[in-house]
């Protein structure tokens, strides 16, 4: 799911293969002076500052485009963290979820909300410029009003909008350069995430896995923005792959590819990981369903395909195939293989041959997998469990480990080639989950099925360091509400990621001892980066909560998180533990509540059902499923019984950010779901 439900939606020679992507030496800077073949009216004149030896910016989503989200820089390390302390804030004047990577070129920081673009002087943290984007008033995206960072080439800085813009932007002032269009998002497309340049081709995939689209990834000049090729990754009736959709399934086959893909600037490949089939229910689509829940390597220049694997056919959980697919040179068995990780949200870690597409290993990451039995590494495909295939055939409500937020959701792993362990925000949460029959309109969430969230008591997620070999871990860090804002790792040992509740944390990446934690002004749900400038390391993450688990989920433990996205930069301190004291620490006072009279669905009348469902299909992305919301949308449970003119106008008229559902749903539906609002 696009960011999925939103239903939204983390080697001794890797080392060498992220020297080598970058095309830079560990002790040269990484960015690149602006070039100068570029067509004349966009020709920037960028100021380079001479960078001392150690210095290093960030010049990729991912840090390189192997993805490993690994720092060589060591100044702050496991001996000094405890003595981070605050350099500079930067408020970005926007409520909504914050899941940006800023980018540092020539000690410049570049941010993105999903309407504005910033650049910042790293140092100081002294806004530069801010560029807004102004969005028709009837845009309408499933889940993800977000974005996650721009990219920088050549001296250009690019980004995409929600409503499928791809912007050229002159980084000296903010202005565009050039602008066009990937989709209308009148058909539930969006865009949320940085496009990929490789081999001088841009790259961008495309949201929309729960409005019932066809997706695809797109090819581009950089220089002009013209449009070079389409691979579209529900293969069509004419296409290899098309015998795996029946009918006219493909048509809305959905396979989103929202999240980024990786590069191996030696081999020429783009690994990209493709989404959801839709809708949800599986019974809905028979067939393998090629290329949804896959990773696909592509040719950059041609959008050719070189190879793919599926990991979850015909998958009526959402399990998506988006996460990052990490770039790394291991040795198994004794021989060094070029690979491809991912931590799949369906609950298996996967290692494959990069050049070739074999799988390799397919270990389970997380305690509790129910779906399936395993991988059968013969055939390389899921040993599907009894109960699904009981559920398909009867419609039975079945508990299905992990939930759609998966074993790890969007929030990006780390790899550090020097410990040889990924590091990665895992899930606790499972679902109880009811396939129904769903017929397709256009803007409304189509996933055919209901759900309840089985989230557990005490722990909901960990951070763990994982062996990508098994699949197990070498430790783990709980928390009540998982963390789901991506991780970083160091080669001074440290291991840094941000919690939903707000802290930062930093971590001995060999042993998992908690070494310093800072609460920040809001939720985490973005990846930290690090840098240096002037021989000074900085850490740096955007805060902001948001994002599919806070929408979605209903946990109450997020209720006293205020939205409100900001910057925050870290630097060393003169010593002194500077460590605030963790929201897991205090408990907050337990207040007594009267236990909530128990809602017997048997009792409910057709209409209050009626309207349950097209609530859970068309609200509960933003009201909370069965109306449990953790407070950052209007919580529906405490609409005045009696006001129905009130809820009939803002409904099909829309409200605020609450878009209009008037050309959507009938009167009677719209009646039907006050009904069950106030039942
Ligand atoms: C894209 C997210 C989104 C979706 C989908 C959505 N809402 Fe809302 N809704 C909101 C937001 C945000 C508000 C608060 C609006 C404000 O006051 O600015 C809101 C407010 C409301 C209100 C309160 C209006 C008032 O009088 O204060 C009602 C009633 C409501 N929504 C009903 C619904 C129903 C019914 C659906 C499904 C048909 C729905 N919403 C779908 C985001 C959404």
């Amino acid at each position: 799911m696009n960011n999925k439900l939103q239903l939204s939606k983390a080697l001794t020679t890797g080392l060498l293969i992220s020297l080598i992507i970058s095309g830079c030496n560990d002790n040269t800077q990484t960015t690149e002076p602006a070039s100068i073949q570029k067509p004349a009216e966009s020709i920037v004149e960028i100021q380079v500052a001479q960078p001392t030896q150690a210095d290093k910016g960030v010049q990729y989503y991912g840090l390189e485009q192997n993805l490993q989200r690994f720092s060589p820089l060591t100044q702050i390390n496991d001996g000094n963290v405890q003595t981070l302390r605050p350099s500079w804030v930067l408020s970005l004047g926007d409520n909504r979820g914050q899941q940006t990577q800023p980018l540092i070129i020539n000690g410049i920081m570049y941010a993105t909300t999903h309407n504005a673009t910033y650049a910042v002087d790293a140092k100081s943290g002294r806004q530069l410029w801010k560029t807004k984007i102004e969005y028709p008033p009837d845009t309408v995206t499933c889940c993800g009003i977000t974005n996650r960072g721009a990219t920088w080439h050549e001296g250009v800085l690019y980004r995409v909008t929600l409503d499928n813009h791809i912007q050229a932007i002159n980084p000296e002032n903010g202005s565009i350069i050039w602008e066009k269009v990937a989709a209308d998002v009148k058909e539930g497309f969006s865009m949320t995430s940085a496009p990929l340049i490789a081999n001088g081709t841009m790259i961008t995939g495309i949201a929309g896995g729960e409005f019932g689209v066809r997706a695809f990834l797109d090819g581009w000049d950089p220089k002009t923005g013209e449009h070079l090729w389409r691979f579209y990754t529900v293969a069509g009736p004419d296409e290899k792959g098309g015998d795996t959709w029946e009918g006219d399934d493909w048509k809305r086959g959905g396979a989103p590819t929202w999240l980024i893909g990786s590069y191996d600037k030696e081999l020429d490949i783009v690994y990209w990981g493709v989404g959801n089939a839709a809708p949800w229910n599986a019974a809905m689509h028979p067939g393998d369903n090629l290329y949804t829940e896959s990773v696909i390597a592509i040719k950059p220049k041609t959008g050719e395909l070189v190879w793919h694997y599926q990991f979850t056919p015909n998958d009526g959980f959402d399990y998506d195939g988006v996460n990052d697919p990490i770039l790394a040179d291991i040795e198994i068995d004794g021989k060094l293989r070029k690979i491809m990780m991912q931590a799949n949200r369906n609950g298996y870690f996967y290692v494959l041959d990069r050049e070739t597409g074999e799988l390799l290993k397919a270990n389970q990451f997380v305690d509790k997998v129910t779906w399936a039995d395993g991988i059968d590494m013969k055939t390389g495909r899921p040993i599907v469990a009894e109960r699904v295939k009981n559920m398909l055939k009867t419609g039975e409500p079945t508990e299905i480990w992990p939930a759609a937020f998966g074993g790890k959701n969007l929030a990006p792993m780390a790899y550090s080639p020097t410990t040889g362990l990924a590091y990665a925000n895992t899930f606790n949460v499972g679902w109880k989950y009811t396939p129904v029959e769903q017929e397709y309109k256009p803007g409304v969430f189509y996933i055919g099925m209901s759900f309840e969230w089985l989230l557990p008591e005490g722990p909901k997620g960990f951070l763990r360091a994982i062996d990508p070999l098994t699949g197990e871990y070498k430790w783990q860090f709980p928390t009540e509400v998982p963390m789901n804002g991506g991780v970083l790792v160091t080669e001074g040992n440290v291991v840094f990621s941000g919690a939903q509740t707000g802290e930062l944390y930093a971590f001995n990446a060999e042993t998992g001892e908690k070494l310093w934690e800072f609460r920040t002004g809001s939720g985490i749900i973005a990846p930290p980066i690090t840098y240096q400038i002037d021989g000074k390391q900085y850490i740096a993450v955007a805060s902001g909560i948001g994002g599919v688990y806070n929408n979605f989920s209903g946990d109450v433990n997020l209720k006293n998180i205020n939205p409100g996205g900001s910057i925050w930069v870290f630097e060393l301190g003169d010593g002194g533990n500077t460590s605030t004291i963790s929201a897991n620490t205090i408990k907050p006072p337990v207040i007594e509540v009267a236990e909530a009279p128990v809602d017997d669905k048997s009792k409910w009348s057709d209409t209050v059902k009626h309207g349950a469902e097209l609530y859970e299909q068309t609200c509960s992305h933003c009201h909370g499923v069965e109306m449990k919301t953790s407070g950052t949308t209007f919580d529906l449970r405490t609409f005045p019984k009696g006001e129905k003119e009130r809820f009939v106008t803002a409904v099909v008229d829309g409200k605020g950010s609450m878009p209009a559902w008037g050309d959507k749903l009938t009167a009677e539906e719209v009646s039907d779901i006050y009904e069950y609002v106030i039942h």
